[in-house]
């Protein structure tokens, strides 16, 4: 009797033992399988002591025996199951002495560098870089420079209106000229400004044009500056942005804000097919617009137009990147594709 009690204690105690059982290492799970559920292991023993066990108490040993197996296999199923997710998320700690890998850095976009280079080449004459806004009113734009109410330029085909009904009305400036009358405005000459900015026109977008591009503007005002200086200025420009042997010539033009005025154009060359197309067939390429301030413009903004005279002059600085890079389509400068960026890294 007292055997046929042990054994049913054991069988409670092996039960309490596989239950607790727990392991985060295969090798000693292996080791608990065979132990217990193994050919000569301990349930194999278990249930070898049936035997022993009185008739009316077979069928309770049984029950609890089989329990025993089943939770030894149960804990096997689990552990093992358990082990191989975490082998799933094993995480390898990294070397944390090694250096780091390099940052790829951005690089400067080819408007930028060429709106750099622009502004520096002026800078180093004496001309500030001054800024203004994007959004501005039609007296800036236009009355101020004027710009008669009639102009084409002031059509709605031309110009975005935000606000055609406010007094004044309000757009997204045409160019940068506007920041011409606001610095008339507010500073006594002498003046000698470069003004870099984004302008918007209401353009069919195609591979030439753009309804928002890029201009620097600039502007002199002094006593007694001359069109003798504004040739000499802009030839300066040209031989730094394109070299020294560079040919310039100016032709007639005009500009509501300007008196006489002029266009630049630079000698591009016209040797083969390409030259054609860029140049329209005359080797001649042009560059700016530019002029000397008429004298409305001057008083418009508070200026002595008697005793001040000075020049301006405004230019794409799209069109001198799409030239400068060789790029076919001013629409990629807006796309923001880095594999089109990402070849001006080295560029300055
Ligand atoms: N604002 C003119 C344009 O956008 C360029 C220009 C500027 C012409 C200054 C003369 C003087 O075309």
């Amino acid at each position: 009797m007292s055997t046929v009690k042990n054994i049913f204690e054991d069988a409670r105690l092996m039960l309490e033992q596989v239950n607790a059982f727990t392991t985060t290492n295969k090798e000693e799970l292996e080791q608990f399988r065979i132990e217990y559920l193994g050919s000569k292991g301990k349930i194999k023993q278990l249930f070898a002591g049936m035997r022993t066990v009185a008739r009316e108490d077979k069928r309770a040993f049984g029950q609890l025996a089989n329990s025993v197996k089943q939770a030894a296999e149960q804990k096997v199923i689990q552990l093992r199951e358990a082990l191989e997710s975490a082998a799933d998320q094993h995480i390898e700690i990294p070397d944390l002495s090694l250096p780091v890998d390099n940052e790829a850095l951005g690089s400067r976009h080819p408007l930028s560098i060429t709106k750099n280079k622009i502004c520096q080449i002026f800078a180093q004459i004496g001309f500030t870089i001054v800024e203004g806004p994007e959004i501005e009113d039609d007296w800036h734009n236009f009355t101020a420079l004027n710009t008669p109410e009639d102009h084409p330029a002031r059509d709605m085909q031309d110009t975005f209106y935000i606000d055609k009904g406010a007094n004044p009305a309000m757009l997204l400036r045409t160019h940068t000229s506007s920041v011409q009358a606001r610095v008339m405005k507010s500073q006594e000459p002498p003046i000698r400004i470069v003004v870099p900015g984004r302008v918007y026109r209401n353009e069919t977008i195609s591979a030439r044009a753009h309804a928002q591009f890029h201009q620097v503007e600039g502007l002199y005002i002094d006593e007694n500056v001359s069109f003798a200086d504004l040739k000499q200025t802009l030839y300066y420009f040209a031989q730094e942005m394109y070299g020294k042997g560079v040919k310039i010539r100016l032709r007639p033009s005009y500009f509501p804000f300007t008196e006489p005025s002029a266009e630049m154009d630079v000698y591009w060359g016209l040797e083969n097919e390409n030259d054609y197309r860029i140049t329209k067939g005359t080797g001649w390429l042009e560059v700016l617009g530019c002029g000397m301030v008429d004298p409305a413009v001057l008083d418009n903004c508070g200026i002595d137009s008697q005793k001040y005279t000075g020049f301006a002059f405004g230019m794409g600085i799209d069109r001198q990147a799409m030239l400068k890079y060789q790029i076919g389509d001013i629409r990629m400068f807006f796309e923001n594709d880095v594999r089109f960026l990402r070849q001006f890294s080295s560029a300055f």
